[in-house]
């Protein structure tokens, strides 16, 4: 018998490959659960897996894109497959902009300094020259992705009558607009509502639905921050009640809550682990 606070669950983890999904996926092994490590970056997704067996835990890697059902339907049943069930899904996997690539600050620079620039001297263009193709990837990967994972994985709970628990990972960009581009706010306002909506559709048949709503965390995706100066970092910082960006492992222990049954009364819920960020 596996102890820990997942002693015997099975957990599928897209975005495991890096940042907070990794996070999640460690802590989540160290606490007695199997893991299926789903990332688009295979070599990322692998070297997760092995963090975990090398630490004596279980743990298999599978490339997907979330934004193919057919890659998710393989995902869910891997988990099934290899560990004969599915218990926690976490959907971690996301993008900032329509170019982000996990660990590549390039695309990250252009996109946010360039357009910013040119942005500031044409206030209003924009939002008017907002490239709509650029608009379906962010939604594609962020909110018909996790729609997309938890279909199978919901699928899988059913069959096996599985009173599982799902986190999705939005953002405090759920609610605030200044907390990410256009497309990522929007997305995240999905995920958050998404969320809501699948804990009522799924409360009668026990499997529980929550969210995340990280603040500004010290992954890839918030690297470009450590591109500012001392003055825009303090006054970045002074916006945080707690002073500073939150750590990913932060954020997978919020997770961990939310999947283990000490949240066994928790459904439809966001939990914002965000330095105090929303305080008002
Ligand atoms: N870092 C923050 O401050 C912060 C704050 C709030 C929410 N979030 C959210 O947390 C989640 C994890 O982000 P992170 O900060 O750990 O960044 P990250 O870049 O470290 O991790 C994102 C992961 O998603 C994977 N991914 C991207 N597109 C994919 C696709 N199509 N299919 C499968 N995997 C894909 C990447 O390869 C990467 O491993 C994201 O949804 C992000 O929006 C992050």
């Amino acid at each position: 018998m596996e102890e820990g606070r997942l002693a015997n669950k099975v957990a599928v983890i897209t975005g495991g490959g890096n940042g907070i999904g990794r996070a999640t996926a460690l802590l989540f092994a160290k606490q007695g659960a199997s893991i299926v490590v789903a990332d688009i970056q295979e070599d990322k997704a692998e070297e997760t897996s092995q963090m975990i067996t090398d630490a004596g835990g279980q743990s298999i890697p599978i490339r997907v894109d979330v934004t193919s059902g057919a890659d998710n339907e393989l995902m869910a049943n891997l988990a099934v497959d290899s560990f004969g069930g599915l218990d926690c899904l976490v959907t971690a996997a996301g993008i900032s902009h329509a170019n982000y690539v996990s660990g590549d600050i390039e695309p990250d620079i252009k996109n946010v300094v360039a357009n910013r620039a040119d942005y500031l001297e044409r206030p209003g263009w924009e939002f008017v020259e907002g490239d709509p193709d650029h608009f379906d990837k962010v939604l594609a990967v962020n909110l018909k992705g996790t729609l997309l994972g938890m279909q199978a994985c919901v699928a899988r709970m059913l069959e096996s009558e599985t009173k599982g628990s799902i986190v999705t990972i939005a953002s405090i960009a759920a609610k605030h607009p200044d907390a990410g581009p256009l497309a990522y706010t929007t997305s995240k306002a999905g995920v958050w509502m998404m969320t809501k909506k699948a804990a009522r559709m799924l409360g009668p048949v026990g499997i529980r639905v929550n969210s995340i709503g990280p603040g500004f965390i010290n992954t890839h995706m918030t690297a470009i921050i450590d591109f500012m100066d001392e003055v825009e970092t303090a006054a970045f910082n002074a916006m945080i009640p707690l002073g500073r960006r939150g750590e990913p492992a932060e954020i997978a222990s919020a997770a961990l809550f939310l999947c283990s049954d000490e949240s066994s009364y928790f459904t439809g819920e966001i939990l914002h682990p965000d330095g105090g960020f929303f305080t008002e």
